[in-house]
């Protein structure tokens, strides 16, 4: 037989995919690799699902959304996100990550570049390369609470690239880019004629600093802003998430749904109304409750002496392991094998990320705590003797 499309076989499996799959051979084991909140999603959230279904709202929808959808969409963006825009300028999506896959293909030709962010969520990677085009990671940097190094960001521009993409708040490393950050992101966007995805997954749930959405500052239309009902109301399988761009790039985005996936689940959709306009004190609640394990996590994490990320929002943490051998793979491998906890492998989240793996706060406090107990009893037997001694000397 023919061979089967080299550019789909060449996507890797998600280093996280295969920790939850080892992850099951491990029943007692603590989970903190993946960012699926452990709430429910809201009981009015869960009702208004119900009568959709009871009062058959059942059929197919129009491509970019129900209409009553994306009006709640646009007084949502008034609310939390200072944007003011039309109908006409929204496309509701399957999650945020259909959002991000239809704004790459109405943006690039094969062979166009895109700047994604390093460290930054693997399936930007894969969706770019589906697509024929070519990922150019940007380093965004620790030692500068992962923001981005400008100047290493200008030497990548070549006459090829089309877009960059940026997530703020980050995941993985929870770093939320201040209004100057976004700002200079915006001016390089303009000087180089470069498109704008701003992936704003976790626009509310910051623990610190303001979320700006780099759109309000876009007068041309460059800006494809992509938000999720999926973390903010732990609505992860409904799979409602939204793009908000102008109108052309709108238009375009929507013939992309008819021969994908028609329209986002309908039932789902009227849900997704009830969760933009009805009562946000669950929201508040979910983002106290992950701040409380924030910073539980990061001063259990002082304590066991371990390097971490400062997470000022989403809801993750990077733990350096970069004093042992293994790559960040192996080494959460072993840590599954011998101290059954599971970690996400930074190597899921670029070149960068490999000396880090990724805690996540979808757990009980008393998780964390044991989880980065065991691993920091891990990353100390990992860790050769003769690094220790002079890491002891150098303190010395
Ligand atoms: C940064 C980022 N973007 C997009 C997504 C995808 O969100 P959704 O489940 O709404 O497709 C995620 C999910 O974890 C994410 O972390």
């Amino acid at each position: 037989m023919k061979p089967l499309s080299g550019n789909v076989q060449g996507i890797q499996r998600s280093p996280i995919r295969q920790i939850l799959d080892s992850a099951k051979a491990y029943p007692d084991a603590i989970e903190l690799e993946i960012g699926q909140p452990d709430f429910d999603p809201p009981v009015h959230v869960i009702e208004a699902a119900v009568d959709a279904a009871r009062n058959r709202y059942t059929g197919y929808t129009a491509n970019a959304g129900i209409m009553e959808l994306r009006e709640a969409i646009c007084t949502k963006l008034a609310r939390e996100n200072a944007l003011q825009v039309g109908t006409d300028e929204i496309m509701v999506t399957v999650g945020a990550m259909q959002a991000i896959f239809s704004s790459m293909a109405v943006l690039l030709e094969p062979g166009d570049q895109i700047l994604l962010p390093d460290p930054g969520y693997g399936n930007f990677e894969s969706a770019a390369r589906l697509l024929n085009a070519e990922p150019i990671y940007y380093a965004t940097l620790p030692e500068r609470g992962f923001e981005p190094d400008f100047e290493r960001l200008e030497q990548l521009v070549t006459p090829r690239t089309k877009a960059m993409l940026i997530n703020s708040p980050s995941n993985p490393t929870g770093a939320v880019f201040t209004r100057e950050v976004l700002m200079r992101c915006l001016a390089f966007c303009q000087k180089h004629d470069l498109y704008m995805i701003s992936d704003e997954t976790y626009d509310q749930l910051l623990f610190e600093g303001t979320h700006h959405s780099p759109a309000k500052w876009d007068d041309e239309g460059r800006v494809i802003s992509v938000f999720t009902t999926s973390k903010t109301y732990a609505m992860t399988g409904w799979r409602i998430g939204y793009a908000v761009a102008n109108p052309e790039i709108v238009r375009q985005m929507t013939k992309i749904q008819e021969p994908t996936v028609s329209c986002v689940n309908t039932v789902a959709q009227h849900a997704a109304v009830a969760a933009l306009l009805g009562p946000q004190d669950c929201v508040a609640y979910m983002r106290e409750q992950y701040r409380v394990r924030r910073d539980v996590a990061v001063q259990v994490a002082k304590e066991l002496g371990l390097k971490v990320s400062n997470p000022r929002g989403a809801f993750y943490m990077l733990v350096d392991i970069s004093a042992q051998d293994k790559c960040s793979l192996d080494f959460s491998l072993d840590l599954l094998d011998q101290e059954r906890v599971a970690v996400g492998p930074g190597c899921a989240f670029g070149p960068i990320c490999d000396r880090y793996v990724r805690i996540s706060f979808c757990a009980s406090e008393s998780d964390l705590r044991k989880g980065l107990t065991r691993l920091a009893r891990h990353l100390s037997a990992s860790t050769p003797l003769s690094r220790i001694l002079s890491a002891t000397a150098t303190v010395a």
